[in-house]
Parts: C-alpha cells; structure tokens; sequence
C-alpha cells in the first residue's frame, strides 16, 4: 500500500484530481490493448510537466514505489500495464501516465525537427510537422494513440521503416527522468555531434526500464510529393519479393512494402473492408512508391512485367481504401478471436521469408495445439505479425515455442519491433547471449540500482 503521506505528497505534486485512486476511473490503465496482460497500482498518477514527473519519481525512489510508465497504452508486448502477480510483500506500485504531456514545439523548418512531450500522439506530430511542409518519419496503424514516449521506448518499426529507418533512427535529442529523479537532457538539433556516449540512443527501445522519457527532439522529413499505391495479388512469397527488389531499376523508392494473405484478407472482408483485387490467391503485396517522373506509369509497367502477379490494382496515394485492408488487420483478428491473440511479431532473413511463411502457417496444424494463425507484416523489413487465434489458455507457451524455434532455426528475432514488454522476458535467452544480457542487466543496475522503473519487463 502507499503510506497516505506519500499519496498526499503525490497529490501536491501533480494535483489531487491527477491522483487517480478510484477503481472506477484506473481500471481502463491497468489492461493493455491485447488484453492478455492485466495488473494493478495503487495510483495512476498524471503529471504535466518533467518537473513535475522528477518529483513524483524522487519520492518513489525515496519510498521505494515502483513504478510502471504509460503511454498511449497500445503495446502489444505487455509493458505498458503494472504486473498482475504481485505477490505478499511486493512493494507498492504507480502508473504514471504521460497522457497530459502533450505539448509539442514550433517546428524547425530549416533543422527539419520538432520536441514534444513525451505524450504527444504520432498523428498530433504528424499533423503539426504538415503544416510546415513535413512529416513524421514514423507512422503506425496506431498513430492516433500511440505516443512520442511509447514509440521511443519501444523502438517502433512502423510501416514507414522501410523508407526512414525505425524510431531510434529519428531521436536527435531526448529528455527523461532517471530512477533518482534528476533529469537527462540531451537536446541537440545539431547534425553531428559526436561527444559520448549515444544516452538518447540507449533509451530507445529501453521500454521504461532505464528512465522515464519526458521529451523528444525528433528528425523530420519532406513527404515524397506523388506516391502510387498497388496491391499485387500473388500464390508465391518469392514473388513478392522479387516485386519488391525490381523497384530500384525503375528508379522508384519503396515508402512502404507490407504483406497481407488470404486468410487476413477474407477476415477484414468480412468485417466491411473491400477486396482489394477481384482475384484471390495465397498473398497480397501492398507497395507504396515514390520517384521522379510519372510514377504511376512505372509502377504499372512494373506491374506489367513482375512474375507471378495474377491480378493488381493501382491508385494514387494516400489510396486510404488500400491502406484500410492492411491496417484493419490488427483491430479485425482481436475482435475475431475466441480468445485473447497470441501476437508474435518476429524477422527472418528476407530470403529466409518464402521458408518461414510456409512453417509458420503450419503451425496451425498441430493437433495437439489447434489454433488459426494469420500472418501480415512488413515484408520489405523481413518483419513478419504471427497472430494465433483461438489458442486455448493452456497453449500459448506451446505454440509461442513452436513458433520461435522456426523464427531461430531460420536466423530471426523473437521480436522485430514491438519490444519485448512482459511477453517475451522469458525468450529473451534466444536472441540475446549470456555476455549480452549480463551488459544488459550492469546497465539497468548502474541506472536504476533499486529496480524500480518496469520491474518484470525485458528482464522477467
Ligand atoms: P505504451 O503502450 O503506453 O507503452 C509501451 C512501452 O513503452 C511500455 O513498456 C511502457 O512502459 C513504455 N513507455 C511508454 N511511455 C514511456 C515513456 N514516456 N518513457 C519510458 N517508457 C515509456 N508497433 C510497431 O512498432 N509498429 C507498428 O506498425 C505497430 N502497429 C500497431 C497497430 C495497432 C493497431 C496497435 C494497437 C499497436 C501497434 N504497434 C505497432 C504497437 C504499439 O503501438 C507500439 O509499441 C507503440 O510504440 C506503443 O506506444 P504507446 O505510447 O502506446 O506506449
Ligand atoms: C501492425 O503492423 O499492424 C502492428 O505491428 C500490429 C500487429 O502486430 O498486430
Ligand atoms: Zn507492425
């Protein structure tokens, strides 16, 4: 339990009305999007400023509150909520919510960067970067809830990764709290800069186990100004591949290039979504490009000449109707499921991606563990979304293991980009060596020595 004066020198901080304590108003925090991972605290506390965040977290460190820091609360690795098995004894926990730290800063046009606080969204970032002519590199089907911390702390991919590199590519300069309270402030919109050690780039992808991020200097970009977006439906993942790979000797640029199947497809079909295509067939390609000239008219001979293309629509982006299939997927399969979505986000070796479909699909065959996988993901990343539904409660581990040794005998990664969270804290062993993960843990103890910020995420 918090001691009441702890809670009363909470509330003198950020305010009593953002000391949240009513179960009535904390539940909607302690479940994460996926459903699967639910705890409890015993305050959610808002603070607005980095002040404010320093004092809440001097006095946890000085209490020894743990503590669990939110976002938009769209992770799908089990990070963002507290631990549900705190066992007799645990020490208390808050969730502390960036939800009122939403300011963002006049855009720089000539520095092409912008800070904002760590709980502006990506579409709020987005938008304001618009005004000025620019954009956002990163971009995610979550956008409108997922926040400039999470996807820092996440190291999101994203379906712009491709074009832009992941989040940790984007960070110029950050801001955070550390596990004593004081504050980081790296901030510098400089284009080289090369004195120590990369902090903003330690933190990305630390998931809110080394600090708490406050504030972010992101990188922006100048939107390509004509894209065209096709959805070329194919039987052979090769294919889609060598489609992919044939953009470069039109001169085109690839901005986005992710990859959807039949099952996926006919599920969101079902849900209200168009076909794209009139044909079906086993996968269908979606590729965003860029490039000098008349682009539509090269991606169409691209078209044209591609193997194995058994049918294909072109449309001028944004093409929101195309875009709409893909990105239904991941709100279409949890509605879906009978059961909460084993959702394994894993990469291959791209020309390990024809081998690791085909043994993946199959692991819904397992009789001992029936289950409905659709896969979608980000094929120009290598980056593919297993989501098992219908898995009995008794057989996620089965088929998580399952799935797993593919992605290992295969040479992948447990987790391409959505981090590792609670998930995957007990798999880390199969992406991350022993001498690795001991680097791994003398840092967390260097900077938080009470292990106090995410217990039981990364590290289990
Ligand atoms: P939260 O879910 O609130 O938190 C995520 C993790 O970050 C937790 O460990 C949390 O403790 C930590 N954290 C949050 N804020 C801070 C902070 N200020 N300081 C320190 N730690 C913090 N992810 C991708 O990578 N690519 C995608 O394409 C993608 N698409 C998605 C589509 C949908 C429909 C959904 C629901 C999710 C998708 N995601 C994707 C997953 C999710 O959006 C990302 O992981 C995102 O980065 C989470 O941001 P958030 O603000 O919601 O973070
Ligand atoms: C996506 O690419 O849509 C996300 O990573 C979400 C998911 O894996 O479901
Ligand atoms: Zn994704």
């Amino acid at each position: 339990m918090l001691s009441q004066l702890t809670e009363i020198r909470l509330g003198e901080i950020v305010g009593d009305a953002h000391v949240l304590t009513d179960p009535s108003q904390t539940v909607g925090y302690f479940t994460d999007w996926t459903g699967r991972y639910r705890g409890s605290a015993e305050a959610v506390v808002r603070p607005r400023t980095v002040h404010e965040v320093a004092d809440v977290v001097r006095l946890c460190a000085t209490e020894g509150v743990e503590i669990c820091v939110q976002g938009g609360n769209t992770g799908l690795v089990g990070g963002s909520v507290p631990p549900g098995d705190r066992g007799v004894g645990a020490r208390p926990v808050i969730l502390l919510s960036t939800a009122r730290m939403t300011d963002i800063d006049d855009i720089d046009e000539v520095g092409r960067c912008v800070g904002v606080q760590a709980g502006a969204t990506v579409d709020a970032i987005d938008s304001t970067a618009a005004r000025s002519g620019l954009a956002f590199p990163i971009d995610l089907a979550a956008r409108e809830t997922a926040t400039a911390g999470g996807v820092v702390a996440t190291n999101a991919g994203g379906i712009r990764m491709i074009r832009h590199g992941n989040t940790r590519a984007q960070v110029l300069g950050i801001e955070a709290v550390l596990a004593d309270g004081r504050i980081l402030r790296r901030w510098s919109s400089l284009v080289k800069d090369n004195v120590g050690y990369d902090l903003p780039g330690l933190l990305a992808g630390s998931e809110g186990t080394l600090a708490l991020v406050t504030g972010v200097l992101f990188r922006l970009v100048s939107p390509a100004r004509h894209t065209t977006v096709a959805v070329a439906a194919v039987n052979h993942v090769e294919d889609a591949i060598g489609l992919i790979g044939a953009t470069g000797a039109r001169g085109l640029t690839v901005e986005a290039a992710e990859i959807m199947t039949e099952a996926g497809v006919a599920l969101v079909a079902e849900h209200g979504h168009r076909r794209p295509v009139a044909s079906t067939a086993s996968f269908y390609v979606l590729i965003e490009l860029s490039g000098p000239g008349d682009v539509e008219e090269a991606v169409a001979e691209l078209l044209d000449e591609a193997s194995g293309i058994v049918d294909a629509v072109l449309e001028p982006g944004p093409a929101r109707a195309l875009w709409a299939v893909r990105e239904s997927h991941t709100e279409t399969i949890a509605r879906a499921s009978t059961t909460p979505v084993v959702k394994l986000d894993i990469s291959v070796p791209i020309r390990a991606l024809p081998e690791a479909f085909a043994e993946l699909t199959a692991v819904g065959e397992i009789v001992e563990h029936p289950c409905r996988p659709i896969l979608f993901g980000h094929v120009g990343d290598g980056n593919i979304h297993v989501n098992l539904l219908d898995v009995p409660e008794g057989d996620a581990e089965a088929v998580t293991a399952r799935v797993f040794g593919i992605v290992a005998a295969n040479g992948g990664s447990i987790s391409a980009e959505h981090g590792i969270g609670r998930a995957k804290a007990a798999w880390i062993h199969l992406g991350r060596s022993d001498i690795d993960r001991s680097v791994m843990r003398s840092i967390k103890q260097g900077l938080d020595p009470q292990g106090l910020l995410n217990p039981g995420v990364l590290f289990g």
